[in-house]
């Protein structure tokens, strides 16, 4: 190949993901090299695109593959995350030259992320930490894309991200620089952790309809169209309408949902977030609740013992004629504002914490439009997540005045009924804790101090650290 011939970028994997993009790349114009482990499905990526007149040079031998690049190299890497892609990285650092570019799109842990961009940064390489988000046909149709690392990395990439990435109502491309190091894989794991949030709380709204209010499946889906025509128009309401509504293939009499195993899988993206918000110290109950409703299902033959120990002692089969459809929607959508909330909170401590300066407003523009988070919500909410409170924003406070009824109702017939709903009970209960001037975390002090002279201030003074003896009220 002469230097004018070589190709724009580069893209090793040819899983779901990377087959998807390497197809929207080449069909945006530009031209690509593809390599994978296994050369068969480059080879069926490269016949999936010529079906669509679009052209993909694939590759038997990963110096080939490098060779036909035009420098600076540009290698979007979209494997396995973890080992898999630590053995590609470590692969290129042998081929590549000082100056070229790797690109991680994989659902890193941005601290992996991190280290990754120190090892690579020692051959001369630059490094993006790469967030994709939109499924398959996102990567092949136009992703949000959250890219973080090395600044001059991202301009490099820029107009290359511009053309493949989803573009809103506006024209706006869905790509932004999210900030240094591992910021671009430290935003797109909290949009996962709000991802999970919220398919957890639109999980218990369909157990509670189908449970305490008898709601058919048809019945749920059109609900979900009902919240889908207002302020919660969003992909996730959207394709839960899909999903509730299929039938089975094998049996068109039943639905397919119906006969799906209860037990939910993990990638890790939201047990991440939840170490995250304990390590950094926001609380995400939302997120947390969400993983442990996972780790719960996955207990299925237990729950199956128990449920005929339980079933009468937890259960009941009770209704309510007073909730209404209004009523669920109100709850969602305080379920929605609380794990975008959440997320944001996440977000800005890290990007204080770690220097990635982070802005809010580029987040929620990149995930307007090719993101499974997409949904009227961001727009509601892009303009008040920059203040420091959002919970304070009016817009906020109105959301709460009028959904907080609405949650209670439902909440109530949840424990009446025995249906769990951890995600809806943690957001009412957040509220209720961030908004309560005297909570109970004076008694927790004074137990502390009692067993472990652990000491405590008081409200009259809260610099000076006292100890006490509780029992014979003196101080120490
Ligand atoms: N699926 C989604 O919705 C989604 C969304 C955003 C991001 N992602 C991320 O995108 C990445 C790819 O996901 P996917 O859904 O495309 O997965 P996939 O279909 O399972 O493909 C996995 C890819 O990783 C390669 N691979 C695995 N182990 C390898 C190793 N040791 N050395 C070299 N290559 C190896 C596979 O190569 P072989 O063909 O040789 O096995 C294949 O190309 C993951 O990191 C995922 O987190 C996925």
């Amino acid at each position: 190949m002469t230097a004018k011939e070589l190709n724009t970028i580069g893209l090793i994997g040819a899983g779901v993901m990377g087959s998807a993009l390497a197809m929207n790349i080449a069909s945006r114009k530009l031209t690509i090299s593809l390599y994978n482990r296994t050369y068969q499905k480059s080879v069926h990526c490269q016949m999936m695109a010529k079906s669509e007149n679009l052209d993909i040079m694939v590759f038997k031998e990963i110096a080939d593959f490098v060779a036909s690049l035009r420098r600076p190299r540009k290698v979007i890497v979209i494997v396995s995350s973890g080992t898999a892609t630590d053995a590609v990285v470590e692969n290129l650092t042998k081929l590549l030259e000082p100056g070229d570019i790797v690109i991680d799109a994989a659902n890193e842990f941005y601290r992996k992320t991190e280290e990754r961009m120190k090892f690579v940064h020692g051959y001369g390489l630059l490094y993006l930490g790469m967030g994709v988000s939109g499924g398959e046909s996102g990567a092949r149709y136009g992703p949000s894309l959250m890219p973080g690392g090395d600044r001059e990395a991202y301009d490099a990439m820029e107009p290359i991200l511009q053309k493949i990435a989803a573009v809103n109502d506006v024209g706006v491309e869905c790509v932004k620089y999210m900030g240094a190091g591992g910021a671009g894989h430290f935003v797109k794991m909290v949009h996962n952790g709000i991802e999970y949030g919220i398919m957890e709380a639109i999980a218990e709204i369909y157990d509670i309809l189908r449970k305490a209010m008898k709601y058919d499946n048809k019945q749920i889906s059109d609900m979900f169209k009902f919240f889908n025509s207002g302020r919660l128009d969003s992909y996730l309401c959207e394709i839960t309408s899909y999903v509730l509504e299929a039938t089975n293939p094998d049996d068109p009499n039943s639905y397919l949902v119906d006969d799906v195993l209860d037990v939910a899988g993990a990638k890790g993206t939201g047990m991440w977030t939840s170490q995250e918000s304990f390590r950094l110290g926001v609380p995400c109950p939302t997120i947390c609740a969400a993983v442990d409703a996972r780790n719960a299902s996955s207990c299925r033959s237990a729950r199956r013992k128990l449920a005929t120990k339980y079933n009468a002692i937890c259960r009941s089969d009770i209704a309510s004629q007073e909730l209404t459809a209004e009523d669920f929607e109100r709850a969602l959508y305080a379920c929605y504002v609380l794990a975008f909330t959440q997320g944001v909170e996440l977000i800005r401590k890290a990007s204080l914490e770690y220097n990635y300066d982070i802005n809010l407003s580029d987040v929620f523009l990149v995930w307007e439009r090719g993101c499974i988070l997409r949904g009227r919500i961001l727009k509601a909410l892009g303009p008040v997540v920059t203040q420091d409170c959002i919970l304070s924003s009016d817009y906020v406070v109105d959301v709460f005045r009028s959904s907080i009824p609405s949650l209670k109702g439902i909440l109530k017939l949840c424990l009446e009924s025995g249906t769990a709903a951890p995600a809806l009970s943690s957001t009412a209960n957040l509220l209720f804790a961030l908004t309560d001037e005297n909570c109970p975390m004076n008694l927790i002090q004074g137990l502390r101090d009692h067993f472990g002279a652990h000491t405590f201030f008081m409200k009259s003074d809260a610099s000076k650290p006292l100890h006490a003896n509780w029992v014979q009220s003196n101080w120490c």
